[in-house]
């Protein structure tokens, strides 16, 4: 029998398309140059400098997807379109046969409005929670993990760390093996070199040469943090040294 997952198998800018490389989005560097990024069937993480064109991607990805730019799950309208890039409108994306049964897009920027649009709407009951604007923002991630995530879905989370203690990182990563094991697929823009660790996964680095995969240890993430930690007061001394 074929795989079910990956859902989503690969995505690129339809070679036909006429797009303008001097205007954004197709002025982004890794943009212009990401050629065909191949989704692991578990966990895809983006990783990249800030302004890489991280969020851009996984925008025009949710988009083209049918999800609001704004973020939450198909269903939910929330947002207007004029701050989309038109990304979506020229991406090619190669699905599996079979559709995910669940699916969720998260903008830890914008997660305040999903709240919002939640409680106006109100379908607290799958969120095990009254209200979302009730609770912390970390507690309401982990709320949308733990309670809304069914498993069998593609998601798509663009910085979910920004809300999370450290151990609510190892929480997390928990979470997320519990769904990778009951046939969930996720793309993962983070900075999080906790998150990063997750072994069934895939790690593409955005950079002024395109897309290419990179191993966890040889991340800036994993390394820049790891030296940072094992010399703090070296590395401390050296940067705040105003001599
Ligand atoms: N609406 C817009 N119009 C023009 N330029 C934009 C727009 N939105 C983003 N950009 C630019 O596109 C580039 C990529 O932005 P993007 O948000 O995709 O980066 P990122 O990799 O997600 O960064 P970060 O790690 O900081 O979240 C940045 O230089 C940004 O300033
Ligand atoms: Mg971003």
């Amino acid at each position: 029998m074929l795989p079910a997952k990956p859902y989503l198998q690969s995505v690129c800018i339809r070679p036909d398309a006429e797009v303008d490389f001097d205007r954004y989005p197709y002025n982004i560097p890794a943009i212009r140059e990401m050629g065909r990024l191949e989704f692991h069937p578990d966990v895809t993480f983006l990783v990249g400098e800030n302004g890489s064109g991280k969020s851009t991607l996984l925008e025009g990805i949710a988009v083209a997807l049918g999800y609001s730019p704004e973020g939450g799950t198909r269903d939910f309208a929330v947002g207007s379109t004029d701050s989309v890039s038109p990304l979506h409108e020229v991406l090619r994306l190669a699905r599996s046969f079979r559709q995910p049964k669940d699916g969720y897009f998260l903008r830890a920027e914008s997660f305040f409005n999903v709240a919002t649009f939640v409680d106006d709407v109100g379908v607290p009951d799958a969120y095990g929670t009254d209200s979302l604007h009730g609770i912390s923002h970390g507690e309401a991630f982990m709320s949308l993990l733990a309670h809304k995530f069914r498993g069998k879905g593609l998601y798509l989370l663009d910085e979910p760390e920004a809300a999370l203690s450290p151990n609510r990182q190892l929480a997390a990563l928990s979470a997320i093996h519990q769904l990778v094991e009951d046939k969930s697929q996720f793309i993962i823009a983070t900075h999080s070199p906790i998150l990063l660790s997750y072994p069934h996964a895939k790690i593409v680095l955005f950079d002024g040469t395109g897309l290419s995969e990179v191993a966890y240890e040889d991340t800036e993430h994993y390394a820049v943090t790891h030296d940072f930690l094992n010399n703090y007061r070296a590395r401390l001394d050296r940067l705040l040294d105003q001599d």
